[in-house]
């Protein structure tokens, strides 16, 4: 465990200076980290997702502040003691060692006590540290909470609360391979407890890795949150319509378009590297010989890769902040700038122009965000409308059980009957 958390301590350092999980993970593994880096990652993943508090903490509970890497192992084994089931005086034990091999040998007794007191004082030091800073209170930045709060004035505690969830293992049944139910039941002759989640979602109620569960290999399922398995039926492509997915790597939705329609499909994506994973992703569920083109290309530029013909269905799920899916990504929540919304809105409504003039009169465009903030959802839809008098907005029903304010679906966490991140939904029209 030693070897974790001072490996999980360098990982959320590396996050606070600027780089994504992702990279910081890669990064401490390439530098000879030892340890399991699966529990690397939910130290770090954990850590990251309760930093408001913890850093609070840390801070209340030593005289002088600690060294920023002394500070993030005191707050990963904070994390540790609140968060997981192992055992209070292994958790300090182990963290005192790496404390020492974090800074020099002389800080261990001060992490010791410090690790000691908080098990005495605990309830006491959280009620003082989220009393004097919502920072502390809600772990996010006090901008992105403002914003929610301004956003989701009825709804902004559960929006903040779900996004410090961990997150569900969400799998996307592929109908082309096999049904909900025989993919269950197979789970279920494995001792693999799944739950069903909406049209075609089964969540693993013990996340597992992907590769080892029964059908991956085969295509058999996709990982996709609840909330991002709404787009494809939203869009409402059928047999032999020509549809675009804008912005379409990793292919998650790319692959859900094509279990569903015999449609002609063309997946664009900005970024070669990753659009070479909608090639992996349609190989092994099966879908590669299906009539699909992979394009580079500049969505807000179709002139570059446009063929002149127009497409019936256009699925726009753009870049964004990802504030939706915060609970997957908690590194997002620190890494993000306040002015990084007007930089996506632009951005969004740049796109969203651009793809109305590749749409056909009477076709529908899908605009999708993964984010809360109404700044790049509501506002980039209206601004768009007001300049595009031939546009309809369509309202969108995305079933009962599904947390939904206009076009924006709200987070809903464990224990809901839709266990989903937030996503934003816009259906528009084309007069024909
Ligand atoms: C939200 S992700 C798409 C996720 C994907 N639809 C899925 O379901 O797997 C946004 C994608 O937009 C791509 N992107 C960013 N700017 C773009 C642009 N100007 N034109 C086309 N794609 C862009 C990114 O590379 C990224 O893959």
């Amino acid at each position: 465990m030693q070897q974790e958390q001072r490996a999980a301590a360098l990982v959320v350092r590396r996050v606070m200076e600027g780089r994504t999980l992702p990279v910081a993970l890669a990064d401490v593994a390439q530098a000879g980290a030892p340890g399991n880096p699966a529990f690397v990652r939910e130290l770090a993943s954990g850590t990251l997702r309760h930093w408001g508090r913890l850093a609070a903490l840390v801070q209340a509970l030593a005289r002088r502040e600690p060294a920023p890497p002394l500070a993030a192992l005191i707050a990963v084994a904070l994390y540790q003691l609140d968060h997981t089931r192992a055992p209070p005086f292994a958790v300090v034990d182990r963290a005192v060692e790496a404390a020492a091999t974090i800074a020099h040998a002389g800080v261990k007794s001060f992490v010791n006590a410090l690790l000691r007191r908080y098990l005495r004082e605990r309830e006491a030091l959280n009620a003082a540290v989220s009393a004097a800073s919502p920072v502390a209170r809600w772990s996010y930045p006090r901008w992105w909470i403002g914003r929610v709060q301004a956003d989701h004035p009825a709804c902004w505690e559960s929006i903040l609360s779900v996004g410090n969830e961990r997150p569900p293992l969400t799998l996307r049944v592929n109908r082309r391979v096999v049904t909900r139910a025989a993919l269950a039941a197979e789970f279920a002759s494995r001792g693999i407890e799944v739950l069903p989640v909406g049209e075609a979602g089964l969540i693993v109620v013990d996340p597992q890795p992907v590769a080892d569960l029964p059908g991956f290999a085969d295509g058999a399922f996709y990982v996709q949150d609840a909330g991002a398995q709404l787009a494809a039926s939203l869009l409402a492509a059928t047999d032999g319509m020509r549809v675009l997915d804008a912005c379409a790597a990793p292919g998650g939705k790319t692959t859900h378009l094509l279990e569903l329609a015999d449609v002609e499909l063309v997946a664009l994506d900005a970024d070669a590297a990753r659009l070479a994973r909608v090639s992996d992703n349609l190989a092994r569920l099966r879908l590669a010989r299906r009539n699909v083109t992979l394009r580079i290309g500049d969505a807000g530029a179709p002139q570059a890769w446009w063929d002149a013909r127009a497409f019936d269905r256009i699925l726009a799920d753009v870049p964004c902040t990802a504030s939706g899916i915060v609970r997957r990504h908690p590194d997002g929540k620190w890494l993000r700038r306040k002015s990084d919304l007007a930089t996506f809105a632009a951005q969004q409504q740049r796109i969203l122009a651009a793809l109305w003039t590749v749409l056909a009169p009477g076709g529908v465009l899908l605009y999708a965000t993964c984010s809360v903030f109404a700044q790049e959802n509501e506002r980039v839809v209206n601004a768009f409308l007001e300049g595009h008098p031939g546009a309809l907005r369509e309202s969108i029903n995305p079933g009962p059980l599904v947390a939904h304010d206009g076009g924006q679906l709200l987070p809903a966490g464990e224990g809901t009957s839709h266990n989903q991140d937030g996503f934003f939904y816009a259906r528009l029209h084309k007069a024909a």
